[in-house]
């Protein structure tokens, strides 16, 4: 009975945004002068998240004659504005474009602006303009609340040492992540539940609640990854070997996404000193998603690519049709409040990362090992 609701439910989905797709592809295409009509940025191929956000875009344009295109800017706001102005010749009419710098981005959705292209943040804001119309996100500081909240429900006794990294400083979501897991860590730490172990600037600020977006700069200038495993593995080694051995024994490490999460889990497991690690994630990723089985990664978050990529694609529509896309809300950029619509999300671990991800049909069964 499920499975024939989950069909009829996907059914539904593909049917409408096939009608969709359909219903905008003029002959000429539905920029009118037979070129493109979507222009879609992504941040980088080298992390599975994109690729896997490029993969749930072409699967929702299969079958259709919607013209897209999806470039990457390999972590460079020069490949970036390249890319956009590419699209702009190409003649776009709505720009869905993820930056890798949130504030670099400017200047190149300034440019798609400027030739009256309806510009949509995806996942992460471009701040400090006023050329963005639409984001659409998930909710970013409820994935850094449940990594938070994970670690508090998973951890034993008081005085935890409590390991904290965090994303790049240039995507407003690294701020948005730390944000929500510092609103319920904070109180926490303050009661002695947890020792903050690898940053000053934390320590400084442990009994203030709310952070300016500044205190939370220094603290992330501290425990960046810069969304690199590399970067992350540096710091972890480097912060394991500062400590002494009571900062050791069973920890808790907040772990901003998948990559890195699995990067300093190998860390914290190859050091004899630990004797149990707790590690937070997000993403979902396919390598995460083994270690969890595996018991080498303790949770992540799962947001659904495919609902961002349809709200996306359903804004882009709307905005090809002449309509005005629906928002739930808006997000200060700095500079414009930025009209958005913002998805839940979904925290997995062991215990159900079959009912979440295999039989909603995200992953196949097939893709892993010691499934239960
Ligand atoms: C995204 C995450 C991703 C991270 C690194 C963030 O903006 O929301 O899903 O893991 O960037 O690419």
């Amino acid at each position: 009975m499920k499975a024939v609701l989950k069909f009829i439910s996907l059914m539904f989905v593909v049917t409408v945004l096939a009608g969709l797709l359909v219903a905008c592809n003029s002959d000429e295409g539905a920029s009118g002068d037979g070129g493109l009509s979507v222009g879609i940025v992504l941040p980088t191929r080298d992390e599975p998240r994109w690729v896997q956000d490029e993969q749930r875009f072409k699967d929702a344009l299969e079958d259709s004659e919607y013209t897209t295109e999806i470039l990457f800017s390999q972590g460079s706001s020069a490949n970036e504005k390249e890319n956009v102005d590419t699209l702009i010749s190409k003649g776009i009419d709505v720009l869905i474009i993820a930056p890798h710098d949130g504030a670099a981005a400017g200047s190149a959705v300034e440019a798609a602006k400027s030739e009256g292209i309806t510009v949509i943040s995806y996942d992460r804001l471009i701040t400090e303009t006023d050329a963005v119309d639409y984001y659409v996100t998930f909710d970013s500081i409820a994935v850094g609340a449940a990594q938070g909240q994970y670690l508090i429900d998973n951890s034993e006794g008081s005085n935890v040492p409590l390991y904290l990294y965090a994303g790049a400083s240039s995507d407003n979501n690294a701020f948005l992540f730390f944000e929500g897991a510092w609103s319920v860590l904070q109180p926490k730490i303050a009661d002695g539940t947890f020792v903050i172990a690898n940053s000053s600037e934390a320590e400084a600020l442990q009994d203030k609640g709310d952070l300016s977006r500044d205190e939370m700069s220094r603290i992330l200038s501290q425990v960046t990854t810069n969304w690199d495993p590399n970067e992350a593995i540096n710091k972890a080694q480097t912060h394991l070997t500062a400590v002494g051995g009571d900062m050791k024994g069973d920890v808790a490490v907040l772990a901003p996404n998948d990559g890195t999460a699995r990067a300093i889990a190998d860390v914290f497991a190859s050091d004899n000193e630990v004797s149990s690690y707790v590690v937070t994630g997000q993403d979902a990723e396919m390598a995460s998603i083994q270690y969890i089985i595996d018991g080498k990664q303790s949770m992540t978050v799962f947001k659904d690519v495919r609902t961002l990529v349809e709200d996306a694609m359903g804004m882009a529509i709307t905005i090809l049709d002449g309509g005005t896309p629906e928002t739930t809300g808006t997000y200060d950029n700095g500079s414009v409040e930025v009209k958005a619509k913002q998805t839940d999300v979904i925290v997995v671990e062991q215990s159900n990362v079959k009912s979440e991800l295999i039989d909603s049909g995200y992953y196949d069964a097939d893709e892993f090992s010691g499934l239960e």
